[in-house]
């Protein structure tokens, strides 16, 4: 088992903290701070309900957190360091000395910094090529992008073990090979803070309009795009060029007052500060987070439906967490095909949950498809088969919903064969999680010829694992739920 060492456990250290341990690895936290364990609990809290569920694959299981009294207890044979401590360089300097002196020389020791550039870093260090900058986005549980940042002084094997690291846990390591100040995405961040610092100033708009003027516009467009891919779009058919063209003379136009910063007096500051309270103060910080949270998983399940984006990178992380596991190959592959084989493994995503906090009685059927779509695969019905012109067509299903489940929990199906033969496949799926049944779907569905559109029998090596599966199970019992419908009143 991998093991991560997080130094300071605050809003970042514990995103990080986060991160690792729900993908496999063991985590171990040193922060002196005596509310460190429960602050790290309650961001614990938040990732396990919306990160799991990102992913539409089987996941590790969760690693073991542990918290130290000492620096050097907890970095001790960590593979990686990630260091979240405030952003005063001295203190970093002096944090990197301590835990230099006590950890592996060739663990990656990455810094969240969002300011320094690690040339800083370096400077004075045991072993200045062993320091990176790894920058996070809060919440770092959720958002990809970590801005890797080196020098020449860092060894290029240890960079890309960095970078794989990284997109191991879902990530997106963008390297940064030219050392600035604030990397490169806070430096956007800051001009269009400086900007809305002078809209508010002047009068112009408050907080409330200029958050409307982002996400009701270019916000969503930044999401999917960024800056240049959309103003390719916007120059049309003409292009880039055209575009440039076109708009380049407005940064002659007073349109813009980046180069200075206005005054941050305590006016200013309270300006900001009660137009924020009229804006958002009726939700807590708590219920901002869940608010943020549960629409960033939506936007970003949204993208892996267009394979674009932050969802293209989830679909890769889905077919890594795939590769090799319990859900691939077919009938050879599953050792046991005497008792019900399972056909799914995955976390409740949140946007499966519903007004009541549970899952939406459409998702059971959703995941039920999937276990069957599973099935049919394992048995050959698989996509190059169904491109040869033929496949299952449901044409009954009944679920039952016995226990309720809530977001970020991990459910599996395992499904019995009750009937497979010829064209008829009746399929009993009973969704767990841990020991628990949830919930029991039962389909029957018809081997069809996709041109005429009528059943038909399957092609004999379906028709053999079907065999095979059947001899395997014709020991099980009926299950108690299967062949029941809604009873009619009276
Ligand atoms: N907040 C953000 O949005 C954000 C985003 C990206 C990066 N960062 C960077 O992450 C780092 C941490 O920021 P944060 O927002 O989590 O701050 P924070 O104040 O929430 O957390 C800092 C934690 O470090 C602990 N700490 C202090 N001295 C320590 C020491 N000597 N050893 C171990 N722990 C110590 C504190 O007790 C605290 O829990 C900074 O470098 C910051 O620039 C912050």
């Amino acid at each position: 088992m991998k093991a991560a060492a997080i130094i300071g456990g605050g809003v970042i250290g514990g995103g990080w903290a986060a991160r690792f341990l729900l993908n496999g690895w063991d985590v171990r936290v040193f922060d002196p701070d005596p509310e460190a364990e429960r602050k790290i609990n309650e961001v614990l809290a938040n990732a396990r309900r919306s990160l799991p569920g990102l992913s539409d694959a089987p996941l590790p299981e969760e690693g073991r957190l542990t918290f130290h009294a000492d620096m050097a207890g907890a970095v001790a044979g960590a593979d990686w360091i990630q260091e979240s401590v405030p952003e005063r360089l001295e203190i970093k300097h002096k944090v990197f000395a301590e835990l230099q002196a006590a950890c592996d020389p060739g663990a990656v020791i990455g810094s969240s910094t969002s300011g320094f550039k690690p040339s800083e870093l370096q400077e004075g260090a045991t072993r200045p090529g062993q320091i990176v900058v790894t920058h996070p986005f809060n919440p770092v549980y959720l958002l990809p992008l970590i801005e890797l940042v080196t020098t020449p002084v860092n060894d290029a094997t240890l960079v890309a073990r960095a970078s794989e690291t990284l997109t191991e846990l879902g990530m997106y390591p963008l390297h940064v090979k030219k050392e600035i100040d604030a990397h490169i995405a806070d430096r956007f961040l800051e001009a269009v803070w400086r900007e809305a610092l002078w809209l508010v100033k002047d009068g112009i708009a408050t907080t409330e309009e200029i958050d409307e003027a982002i996400r009701m516009g270019f916000g969503i467009r930044w999401a999917q795009m960024g800056l240049f891919e959309t103003y390719r779009v916007a120059g049309g058919e003409a292009g880039m060029k055209h575009f440039m063209a076109q708009f380049g003379p407005c940064l002659k136009w007073p349109w813009t007052k980046l180069m200075d910063v206005p005054e941050f007096t305590d006016e200013l500051v309270d300006l900001i500060a009660d137009q924020s309270d009229a804006q958002s103060g009726a939700h807590s910080i708590r219920e901002l987070e869940r608010i943020r949270d549960n629409n960033l998983v939506a936007m970003m399940r949204a993208l892996k439906g267009q394979d674009w984006g932050a969802g293209a990178l989830l679909n890769k992380q889905d077919a890594r967490l795939r590769a090799g596991g319990p859900l691939t190959g077919g009938v050879d592959q599953i050792g046991d095909l005497s008792q019900p084989i399972l056909t799914l493994s995955r976390a409740v995503p949140l946007d499966w949950t519903d007004y009541n906090g549970h899952m939406n009685e459409a998702k059971y059927l959703e995941a039920f498809a999937a276990s069957t779509d599973r099935f049919m695969e394992l048995i050959g019905c698989d996509a190059d088969y169904i491109a040869t012109g033929g496949s299952y067509f449901t044409a009954e299903t009944h679920i039952r919903h016995l226990a309720e489940v809530h977001a970020g929990a991990r459910i599996a199906v395992r499904t019995q064969m009750l009937v497979g033969e010829g064209k008829k496949l009746h399929l009993f799926h009973s969704m767990y999680e841990g020991d628990q049944l949830l919930a029991t779907g039962e389909s029957f569905m018809l081997h069809v010829d996709l041109k005429t559109r009528r059943p038909s029998p399957p092609a004999p090596e379906i028709e053999a694992a079907m065999q095979r599966i059947r001899f395997a199970q014709s020991g099980m019992p009926y299950p108690e739920g299967a062949g029941l419908s809604i009873r009619r009143p009276g």
